[in-house]
């Protein structure tokens, strides 16, 4: 990978070479890995904006010009032919599926849709009402490796294959489960004659004797809304995964992680805070002019606008744009979708927004789609969490069979007291 370039830091009277790595884009970093060995130095990057904690395969960002690709593929491509379960296994298995792969995965997800009865009374010890589907699926996911102490370590393909469909299979009954509980009904099993994203619409809206069947359209809708959230290399949940990975933690532990890392605002937790703001503004609590200025003097931030690594656009969110449109013109509704249009034209036009180029980013209009299919907002950043499931594992998967991977742990800059001695209570000042 190396093109035998080297970087040259100068300290102190002393110069130190250091190599520089290129990947297969262009992308170049310094390989700082010797530096605090040789020199005593540490690099300082507090939010991580200029390190790189790792070489990955599987996701390309560039987002200066608005590039994604999954193991090379462009999202748009992927989006316009493909589904979210050809999507699952290019990501972590690294190629796209042949049919027999396909027949065979989905044969497994259809096996793994269950959950053990066990695992099942869990969801009794959660408070009913209190509508936190994000804590549920956590712990649980957390929880059912405790099943399967035999994955704990992983010797084989065929038992990642296992551990696979159990978690990307059960996370879907999971989640509606979770929903179910948060609401006080009855859980809905999962119907093996249904698709992955038809089988859990049916386990989140069926009721006894009435089974919910859903419009392909919303079918479709939401393996889109999975497919396009499914990977974005070193986000804050997927480096959570990898760093909880480099322990040698399971692979439910580490995904588990990964959803907790989620749940913030700035992170997925902003598709549900989108529609928060679009109410206001809907429910006449400010104008939209009021509420640009209201970011612009930083009371608040304008939800789902901004990304660490977009600088142009965030193609997911053209993708969806469209998607919001065909599925409104298809005869789903939501009042927001015109909000959400005329925010957006009026902050792209505005300087603030300009000069930090700040652009709609995947969770503006993810939130109006999931609305539009009768989703609760407190399961917004839970959908996110069965999307990215099949990003998360692949990350997971690239460290723990990288026998040059060591545990993750950064260095600090001490700012707090120097030595002092202890004080016996009756002399504290
Ligand atoms: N609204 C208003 N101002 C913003 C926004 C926003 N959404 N995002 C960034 N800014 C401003 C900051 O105030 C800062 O301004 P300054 O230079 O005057 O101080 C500048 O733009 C740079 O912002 P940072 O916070 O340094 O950017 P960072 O890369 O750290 O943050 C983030 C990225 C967290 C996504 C941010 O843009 C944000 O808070 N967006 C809103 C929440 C959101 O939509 N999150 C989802 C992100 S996508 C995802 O996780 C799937």
């Amino acid at each position: 990978m190396s093109d035998q370039k080297t970087a040259i830091l100068s300290y102190d009277g002393k110069e130190y070479e250091l190599p520089v790595i290129k990947g297969s884009e262009g992308e170049i970093g310094i390989d700082v890995t010797q530096l605090r060995a040789q020199s005593g130095l540490i690099t300082f990057d507090p939010g991580y904006a200029n390190t790189g904690s790792c070489t990955s395969n599987i996701t390309f960002v560039d987002g200066e010009n608005g590039i994604l690709r999954y193991r090379g593929y462009p999202i748009e491509e992927l989006a316009e032919h493909g589904n979210f379960i050809e999507t699952a296994w290019l990501l972590i298995f690294g190629e796209l599926p042949k049919k027999e792969d396909l027949t065979r995965f989905s044969a497994l997800l259809t096996a793994e849709e269950l959950i053990h009865e066990d695992l099942r009374h869990h969801f009794e010890g959660f408070p009913t009402h209190k509508n936190q589907p994000m804590a549920i699926l956590s712990a649980v996911i957390n929880a059912l490796g405790s099943y399967h102490p035999d994955l704990y370590d992983i010797k084989n393909k065929s038992e990642f294959f296992l551990s696979v469909g159990k978690i990307i299979s059960k996370v879907r009954t999971i989640a509606a489960f979770s929903y179910r509980k948060s609401i006080g009904r009855c859980f809905v099993y999962p119907d093996p004659d249904l698709s992955y994203c038809h089988n859990f619409l049916h386990m989140m809206f069926s009721i006894p004797y009435k089974q919910y069947d859903p419009p392909k359209e919303a079918v479709n809708a939401l393996s889109l809304i999975f497919q396009l959230h499914a990977d974005h290399e070193q986000n804050c949940s997927t480096s959570t995964v990898r760093m909880v990975g480099s322990t040698q933690a399971n692979i439910f532990a580490s995904v588990s992680s990964g959803i907790c890392a989620l749940w913030g605002r700035l992170h997925g937790g902003a598709n549900a805070a989108v529609i928060e703001m679009l109410d206001h503004i809907n429910n006449g609590d400010f104008t939209i002019d009021e509420y640009i200025e209201k970011v612009k003097k930083k009371e608040c931030r304008l939800m789902g606008f901004g990304h660490r690594i977009y600088k142009s656009f965030d193609p997911r969110a053209k993708i969806l744009k469209k998607a919001t449109h065909d599925l409104l013109n298809q005869g789903f509704s939501d009042h927001q979708l015109e909000i959400a249009m005329k925010l957006e034209e009026r902050a792209l036009s505005d300087d603030y927004f300009i000069e930090r180029k700040l652009y709609p980013n995947v969770d503006f209009y993810s939130g109006i789609i999931l609305r539009a299919l009768g989703i609760p907002v407190a399961m917004f950043p839970v959908m996110f969490a069965i999307g990215r499931m099949p990003g998360w594992i692949a990350h997971w998967y690239e460290d723990y069979t990288n026998t040059n991977t060591r545990i993750n742990r950064p260095r600090q800059i001490y700012t707090g007291e120097t030595t002092r001695h202890y004080v016996p209570i009756d002399f504290r000042k």
